[in-house]
């Protein structure tokens, strides 16, 4: 859990240049297998972060792709990345667990995307609650997060996995769970 507000606590970590695990090829197969081609529906990238995800979502599977991060200076990474052809995803600087869902592009998304920001989340109930209002019917909720467990004890990062509870609360009251695993972290594809 973060003890300050998200923006408080992520702002200086980008503003200072921190950066996060890149996606790779195996990340992104995944990707393409279980979120599919775009054909222009809208995609939400919560925590977007420097926007890499979006991107993809966006530019290589055709999405129409939304990447929102309580980091203005996150926000503004991803933005100035933009390179084109053609436009590239919408950035908003907003909080996914208390900024009005109404000010969202969309009222609803084909694909909600959420990686590396789920283990973050304070209330992770009310966050999913959130995402379910959003999700639009048939839709998936892409989540990448850490499994705890998977390092070895020694090391000082076993604290980003998410415990069993946690990952009970993720997977509970979809229709469909599908999940992958990617040495510590895991995928998971929900569907209501
Ligand atoms: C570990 S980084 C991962 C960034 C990106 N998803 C990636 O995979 O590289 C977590 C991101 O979640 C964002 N974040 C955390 N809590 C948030 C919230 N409540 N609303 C919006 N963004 C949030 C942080 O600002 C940060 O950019």
């Amino acid at each position: 859990m973060t003890t300050t507000a998200p923006a408080s606590y992520w702002e200086p970590l980008w503003a200072g240049g921190r950066r996060y695990r890149q996606l790779d090829g195996h990340e992104k197969r995944l990707m393409d297998k279980h979120l599919g081609p775009g054909r222009e529906r809208p995609a939400l990238d919560v925590g977007c972060g420097d926007g890499a995800l979006a991107r993809r979502l966006h530019h290589e599977l055709g999405y129409r792709t939304t990447g929102i991060d309580c980091s203005p200076s996150a926000v503004a990474l991803a933005t100035a990345q933009d390179a084109g052809p053609g436009p590239g995803p919408v950035w908003r600087c907003a909080d996914v667990t208390t900024d009005a869902l109404e000010a969202l592009p969309e009222p609803a998304y084909a694909v909600i995307t959420c990686r590396l920001v789920y283990r973050w989340l304070d209330d992770k109930a009310a966050f999913l609650t959130r995402v379910r209002q959003l999700l639009a019917p048939g839709g998936t909720f892409w989540v990448v997060t850490e499994i705890a467990g998977r390092r070895k004890d020694t090391t000082p990062l076993q604290g980003l996995g998410i415990s069993p509870a946690e990952a009970e609360t993720l997977t509970s009251g979809w229709s469909s769970v599908r999940t992958a695993d990617l040495d510590v972290l895991r995928c998971y594809a929900l569907r209501p």
